[in-house]
């Protein structure tokens, strides 16, 4: 999940997606991981992890500790593996790790055997981006519908060129407009416009922009579970349902 902007929505679609990808999959308990590459260390959360669990990524690469026991588990079964609670020191000794070896995820990717792995970055270029770039076997691009979003369309065929151009196979990429309000003649003028300028080969996906997402997070829900008949539940349904059939 990965954006050039921030606030689209990258943290609460990989959460909600990931519920909504183990309910579609028949609830297969250790089917579905999701793993925070941001130091914002929001997606725990998410996952009905305490605020104050350190526990994640970061703290188990330095002190070559279990990825597996860093993991917690949402009450709708997700496993979570935090970014963790980091110093700027130990925060800049992964980041220079992560620059060392733009591989590393990719090399500790194949020791989980989760059926999907759903991956959370922050907004922009960063030592992350270029990670999940080169790992990913998609790309979903997350934006608003709005002029910001589509003014960055460039820079993210950038980053795609830039960190896919070294690897074998190009990976999926696949764009959603989040929030989108229909009521809104700009929405609907930005997705048209975002829609013929990627071209009718490349997916534009749209959730709505929905409160029952935002209260879901307030109780530490999915909003697949919090309110099923939702219009963001239903949009989301929709995306776990295409990405498990392409998958
Ligand atoms: N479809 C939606 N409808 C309503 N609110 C939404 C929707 N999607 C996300 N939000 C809200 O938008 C805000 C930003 O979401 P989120 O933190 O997931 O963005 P982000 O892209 O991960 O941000 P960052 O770039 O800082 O990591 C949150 O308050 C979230 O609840
Ligand atoms: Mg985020």
């Amino acid at each position: 999940m990965v954006s050039p902007k921030g606030g689209v929505g990258k943290t609460t679609l990989t959460a909600n997606l990931a519920a909504a990808l183990l309910l579609a999959g028949g609830g297969k308990s250790n089917g579905v991981l999701t793993v925070d590459l941001d130091p914002q260390n929001m997606l725990r959360l998410h996952h009905g992890a305490g605020v104050v669990d350190g526990r994640g990524l970061l703290p188990a690469a330095l002190n070559g500790g279990s990825f597996q026991a860093a993991c917690h588990r949402s009450p709708a079964g997700v496993e979570c593996l935090g970014y963790g609670a980091s110093s700027d020191r130990q925060r800049q000794a992964f980041e220079r790790m992560l620059q060392d070896d733009p591989d590393w995820l990719n090399t500790q990717l194949d020791g989980f055997d989760h059926g999907l792995i759903l991956i959370d970055t922050p907004p922009g270029p960063s030592v992350y981006l270029r990670q999940v770039m080169r790992a990913a076997d998609i790309i979903m691009v997350v934006l608003l519908a709005d002029a910001a979003s589509f003014a960055t369309l460039d820079a993210v065929n950038g980053y795609l060129s830039e960190y896919c151009g070294e690897r074998d196979r190009w990976p999926g990429v696949h764009y959603v407009a989040n929030q989108t309000d229909w009521d809104k003649p700009l929405t609907r003028d930005v997705v048209q416009v975002m829609k013929r300028t990627l071209g009718s080969r490349t997916p534009l996906w749209q959730i709505h922009s929905d409160m029952s997402v935002q209260e879901a997070f307030a109780c530490r829900q999915p909003v697949t579970v919090y309110n099923s008949r939702s219009v963001a539940a239903r949009d989301i349904r929709g995306i776990a349902a295409w990405l498990r059939t392409l998958l």
